[in-house]
């Protein structure tokens, strides 16, 4: 009989387990990464600390690159086809107070989305080793 009960206690504990999902899934799968990216470009568009780096910018291109960034990431099923961190903002002169505005505004979109906490800070943790490649030397 004891058996019976450990076999249904392990088949409950089995079944009320539900797999984390990933943080591709939590940011909101690609409908999530689209409405980011979207937030992100129109917060960029009106901070006049950072806009006029991207005053000669494919803004089309942009925003494609950084959502097929943000995906691939993230674990979503996508990959990036963009240039390197490095080799992209070259030239840019970026700032750690620039990247900080940009940061920022990423911060404010994903609350605005309602993007747990949690996800917000395993996508930070993602992105703050690209500072190096970013900001000007
Ligand atoms: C978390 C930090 C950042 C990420 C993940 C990121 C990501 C990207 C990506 C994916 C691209 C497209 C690459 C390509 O053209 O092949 C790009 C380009 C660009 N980024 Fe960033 N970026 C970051 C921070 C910044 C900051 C702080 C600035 C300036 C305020 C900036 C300014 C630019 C500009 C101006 C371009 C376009 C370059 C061009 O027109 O060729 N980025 N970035």
């Amino acid at each position: 009989m004891r058996w019976l009960t450990v076999l249904v206690l392990t088949l409950i504990t089995a079944c009320s387990q539900t797999p984390t999902p990933s943080l591709y899934q939590q940011l909101g799968g690609d409908a999530g990464i689209s409405a980011i990216t979207d937030g992100l470009l129109y917060e960029i568009e009106h901070d006049n600390r950072i806009v006029h780096h991207f005053a000669d910018t494919d803004i089309e291109r942009f925003r494609r690159l950084l959502a097929e960034q943000l995906c691939e990431i993230s674990g979503g099923p996508c990959t990036y086809t963009g240039g390197s961190m490095a080799e992209s903002h070259t030239g840019f002169n970026i700032t750690l107070a620039d990247y900080d505005a940009l940061v920022g505004h990423l911060i404010k979109v994903m609350q605005q989305q309602h993007i747990s906490i949690s996800a917000q800070n395993q996508l930070l943790a993602l992105l703050a080793p690209m500072y190096k490649d970013i900001s000007y030397r």
